[in-house]
């Protein structure tokens, strides 16, 4: 270790501990005035003339764009019928993107493989709440809180829960072992 050329100066001494003035090292003084210009700079620029968005500006006009962009696809798709939804079981992105919702949102009450926990079994005929594909998305979007489902529309954003009820929808008849015995009505066919 080399100390500092130039011994500082002791400028107070109190009970043997002695607080001396040195100078502080250059790269640290380029550093504060670099940051201070910046600063200056940066609100000139951003503050007074505009000359472009604030990040937190532009974060949240490229978040309602890409809500906007999401509600045209799904205006795109038009009302949903059970056919519809039907056939988006074979998009596999969706399913995928439904599996990923699925264990992030759903698994801590239906189970990994959705065979049920708190939540009923999810892989049998049996529904409590209709097993056609609109009956299924109509009770994750709106949910029936007052028996411990939430309502997962406002939660989640319809593309969501409508990938999560398509993947819900493969899992039909899967009938995972170990799963909850069935509840509600056979439902033969979806
Ligand atoms: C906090 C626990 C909980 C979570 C989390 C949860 N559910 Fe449920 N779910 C329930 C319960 C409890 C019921 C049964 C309600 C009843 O008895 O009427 C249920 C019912 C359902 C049903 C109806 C089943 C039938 O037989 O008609 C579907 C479908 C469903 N949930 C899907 C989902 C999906 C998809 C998610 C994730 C987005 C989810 N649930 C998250 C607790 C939960």
């Amino acid at each position: 270790m080399s100390g500092p050329k130039h011994e500082p100066e002791i400028v107070h001494v109190y009970d043997d501990i002695k607080e001396a003035d040195a100078r502080l090292p250059n790269w640290w003084l380029y550093t504060l005035y670099g940051a201070v210009a910046f600063a200056f700079v940066y609100w000139i620029a951003y503050h007074e003339y505009k000359t472009s968005r604030l990040p937190i500006d532009q974060y949240r006009a490229d978040m309602i764009a890409a809500k906007q962009e999401e509600a045209k696809k799904l205006l795109a798709m038009g009302d949903l019928t059970d056919d519809k939804l039907v056939e988006m079981t074979k998009n596999s992105q969706l399913v995928e993107q439904g599996r990923q919702v699925f264990t992030t949102t759903c698994a801590a009450c239906h189970g990994p493989q959705g065979g049920g926990i708190i939540g009923p079994n999810l892989t049998d005929e049996f529904w409590l709440h209709g097993g056609k594909p609109t009956d299924v998305l109509r009770t994750v979007r709106d949910g029936f809180v007052e028996k411990g489902m939430p309502a997962w529309g406002p939660q989640l954003g319809e593309a969501k829960v409508r990938a999560a009820v398509i993947y819900v929808l493969t899992l039909h008849n899967t009938n995972v072992p170990g799963g909850k015995p069935p509840q509600g009505e056979k439902v033969a066919t979806r």
